[in-house]
Formats: structure tokens, sequence, C-alpha cells
């Protein structure tokens, strides 16, 4: 399977794009940015660097910089640390960006590899939105669109409603729902039940010096986050879990659903079933356990 991860790096994201690297089953053939955790220059940054350590040779398009309607957005620094790599704060600007920028990219990478392309979204869903308005043939184009967004039939994590990825573009994520390509939505429903703790990462960065050492590095600050601030020992597995679910959908339970998205006052950025919109699959359960096993056994197979 051919696959694009729309990403705003972020640990979690740093994560999940090591676990694509690692992954037999997924061929990953770009990357695209987007602003959410960090700035979207950081962002590109980050995602360039992550790809020079893990030895690959693929584009970075870089994308949106705030959501619909917004002129700027206002990174989660105190969730994702200054530079989006927790304590790290001087990461090398390695390589260049793609000449196309993100939208672009993926519409032209769907009307290229079409069914065969899986875009995994892990970050605000502006650049997939604007892809769906630049090519009325993106949704049925594209083989799959699996979203780490939302939170369906649980408490948000940013409000009581919002999950952070919807909340940071509501009107964008509407767009999507609206006219969604076939749809695969992990949210907190799932990936709240993948919890990463630190002992999870000492084993990581045993087997896996380089990339495991470097992850269980950056993610000091963000185990402190969930420890201080959400009170949870340990991590959701957010993007990787939604990366998972690219190739293990076993692993989930899903159910069929329209959703909406609230655009305005106090619920924004809440996910609900809503008919009237057409259905995409919603992950309401996940064998956990299965999912931190297997991203620990793929990324210990790293450097
Ligand atoms: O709510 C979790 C999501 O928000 C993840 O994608 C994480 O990286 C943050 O952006
Ligand atoms: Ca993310």
């Amino acid at each position: 399977m051919k696959l694009i991860i729309d990403t705003d790096p972020g640990i979690d994201d740093a994560m999940a794009i090591a676990y694509a690297a690692a992954a037999p089953e997924l061929e990953l053939v770009g990357l695209t940015t987007v602003f959410g955790n960090t700035h979207t220059h950081q962002s590109s940054r980050n995602a360039r660097y992550l790809l020079h350590r893990l030895g690959l040779s693929v584009p970075v398009a870089q994308g949106a910089r705030a959501a619909w309607g917004k002129a700027e957005h206002n990174p989660s620094s105190h969730v994702h640390g200054p530079e989006g790599f927790g304590d790290l704060v001087e990461i090398p600007d390695i390589g260049e960006n793609h000449a196309t920028p993100a939208a672009e990219f993926l519409v032209q990478m769907a009307q290229e590899h079409r069914d065969e392309l899986v875009i995994c979204a892990v970050g605000p869903l502006t650049n997939i939105a604007d892809a769906l308005g630049l090519d009325p043939e993106f949704a049925s184009n594209l083989g799959r669109l699996v979203i780490m967004g939302g939170a369906v039939f649980v408490p948000g994590n940013v409000s009581a409603h919002a999950e952070a990825n919807i909340h940071n573009d509501p009107r964008a994520a509407q767009a999507v729902f609206q006219n969604p390509p076939k749809t695969v939505l992990v949210g907190l429903d799932a990936t709240m039940k993948t919890l990463y703790q630190s002992s999870d990462f000492e084993a990581l960065a045993q087997h896996s010096p380089d990339m495991g050492g470097f992850l269980r590095d950056i993610s000091e600050f963000y185990l402190r986050f969930y420890k201080e601030v959400v009170g949870v020992d340990g991590c959701g597995l957010h993007d990787s879990t939604a990366v998972i679910a690219c190739s293990h959908t076993h692993m989930f339970d899903l159910v069929e659903t329209g959703l909406s998205v609230v655009t305005d006052g106090d619920r924004v950025g809440a996910t609900l079933p809503d008919a009237s919109n057409p259905p995409v699959q919603v992950c309401r359960d996940v064998d956990g356990p299965a999912v931190v096993e297997l991203f620990t056994r793929h990324v210990a197979s790293l450097p």
C-alpha cells in the first residue's frame, strides 16, 4: 500500500512516521505538512529531519499555514514543545520542500496512484479539504483517507467536546465530512486506549538506539504533559494508531455513520453523528494492547 502522511510533527506524529518507515506492508511515498502542533514551516523542517534520520528520500510538500477563515495559527507548544520535538530545540534544517504545494501534490498523487494510495491525515484537515476543492475527482481517485481526529462517543481533549485536529480547523473538517473519500476516522474513541508509557519508550530505545532513543528523548516532554495536565501515566499513540488502521483494520471496531462538525459556538470542533452526510467508518473501539505491541515490534526493528 502506498501511503502519504499529512502531518504536523509533533511528537506522536514523529512516532507515526517512524512506524510507517518500519512497517513492511507500508510504502511511504511522501509527507505533506500542515500547521497544528507547530507552525507549518516547523512541521516541514521536522518532517525533513525525520526522513533524513530514517534514511528515506521521499518528498515533503508544504501545506496550509492556517485554518480556513483564519490568518494565523497558535501552535500547541505546551503539548509538543516550542519546536514540536519536546525539549529538543535545535533541529537541523535538512534538504528542501517539494516544489508543489501540499494540496496540489495530494491531487497529483491520487491521479497517479488511484486506489493504491492511502492518505493518513494526522493534523488539521485543511490540506485534505483544499485538495477536495481543487479536483472534483480527488475523492473518487483516492483509495482511502484515514483520519486521526475527532471524539465521537467520548469527551474531547482540547475541550469537553472537541479533539485538537478537528478543533484546529472545524470548517475544513466539515467540508471533508460533507464530501468524504472512502474514509476511516480514528479518533480519541480509539487512541486513548493505546497508551504508551515511559517503560515502553525505554524498551524501544534499547532495541533501537538511534530512532527509538530519539523518540524516547523527545517524548519526555509529552509524557510530562500527559501526567501533569491530563492525569494519565502514558501518552496516546494517536497518530500511530491511525497509520496502523491503514493496514490492520481488523484491530478496530468500526461503525458506519455520517459525521458533522460544529463550526461555531461553545461546542466548536465537536464531531457528531449526522445521517444527512455521507457515511464514513468511525472507530469506536480498538484492541489497544495489540496496537502497542505492533508499534513496538516494528519501530524496534529500526537502527
Ligand atoms: O488529538 C491528538 C492529535 O492532536 C494528534 O494528531 C496530535 O499530534 C495532535 O496534533
Ligand atoms: Ca498530529
